[in-house]
């Protein structure tokens, strides 16, 4: 199944929460330094929690594991942790989400959260050579009167903010509960992005897309279900962010059999791998890309599309998406010609 193509493939990541990159051995190191109470004895008993059924049952856990970080160096630690992940597994660009409220709510400040994530990542381009954009989150189980806040709190940072995205539950908080937050990211110069057909109906998808103004759709799987959606995503190329191993694990889909992005490829849909939250789910980028070819049938030139589209979909400009395809194409040239 391609192993040795799929380590070295460069590769891009638009879809990952830092906060879900928190290792079981980083939460606990960050517990003791912080005097923080854990509910578990040992990395390995944190390990054995995580089994979910649903995104709920996922969530919980995942605000509960933020609760170690508390000081700029954790959020710096944290980020570095994940962008040397990102240099084994050969990612050369990674666009990150930051959920603000999930610290902020616990009194933890702004500028304590962004500047450690920032500084680490400014680190990665010179000592790793890997770019990044920085995508803030609103958490949709919150109101709108905290994601104003939010907005309002980013604005001495925003130039280290590209985007604005929505996650957390998403059953019952559709998107038009955002439409006015997101209508004024977009006046102050913020692109887009949304969660959305996670677990929610392809309904969610055409709402994001229409009320958000979205530049790509987080997850997005459950566009299968709408005939008119998957042509308009087909013809105007709107981007899916993609996390096969997520999926999995929160029962979007039985097993990586069941998974429909290969299906979504091979009709066209500009679909991309991503590991989401990887400490949850059981692996990074490459984990996530062997599962899937495992799972799946697919040629070479198949598995370097999702590199392509990622590389299309991102918030790059057009330069660096010229030097990064011609990255790519070096790398799959010595595979196939
Ligand atoms: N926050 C972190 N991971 C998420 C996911 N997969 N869906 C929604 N919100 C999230
Ligand atoms: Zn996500």
């Amino acid at each position: 199944m391609h192993k040795v193509f799929i380590s070295g493939l460069p590769k891009v990541e638009l879809h990952l929460h830092i906060e879900g990159s928190l290792e079981p051995e980083l939460m606990f190191k960050l517990a003791k330094r912080n005097n923080v109470d854990i509910p578990f004895n040992s990395p390995e008993e944190v390990a054995q929690a995580y089994k979910f059924d649903s995104l709920q049952s996922f969530l919980d856990i995942y605000y509960q594991g933020a609760n170690v970080l508390i000081h700029e160096q954790d959020f710096f630690d944290l980020t570095w942790e994940y962008l040397l992940r990102c240099k084994q597994d050969n990612v050369i660009h990674t666009e990150i989400f930051f959920d603000p409220q999930t610290h902020t709510d616990r009194g933890i400040a702004f500028d304590t959260v962004i500047n450690g994530i920032d500084k680490a990542l400014k680190q990665a381009k010179q000592q790793l050579n890997i770019s990044s954009h920085l995508i803030m989150s609103f958490l949709r189980h919150l109101d709108e009167d905290s994601a104003f806040n939010t907005l309002e709190q980013a604005k001495p940072y925003q130039d280290k903010i590209i985007a604005v995205g929505l996650d957390s539950s998403e059953l019952g908080n559709p998107p038009e509960k955002f439409e006015r937050i997101f209508q004024q990211a977009i006046k102050q110069g913020y692109l887009t992005v949304a969660h959305a057909g996670e677990e929610g109906p392809a309904s969610y998808i055409s709402d994001a897309l229409n009320l958000l103004s979205i530049s790509r759709i987080d997850h997005g799987v459950r566009c299968i279900d709408d005939k008119t959606l998957l042509d308009k995503l087909i013809s105007q190329q709107i981007p899916l962010t993609v996390c096969p191993l997520s999926n999995v694990k929160l029962c979007v889909f039985n097993d990586m059999t069941q998974h429909n992005i290969v299906e979504l490829l091979r009709m066209g849909v500009c679909v991309t791998i991503n590991s989401d939250d990887p400490a949850y789910f059981g692996g990074y980028m490459t984990s996530n890309f062997l599962s899937l070819a495992q799972a799946h049938e697919m040629n070479l030139k198949e598995i370097a599309q999702f590199t392509y589209n990622a590389i299309q979909a991102s918030f790059i400009n057009d330069a660096e998406k010229a030097r990064l395809n011609k990255t790519t194409y070096e790398y799959v040239s010595r595979f196939i010609d």
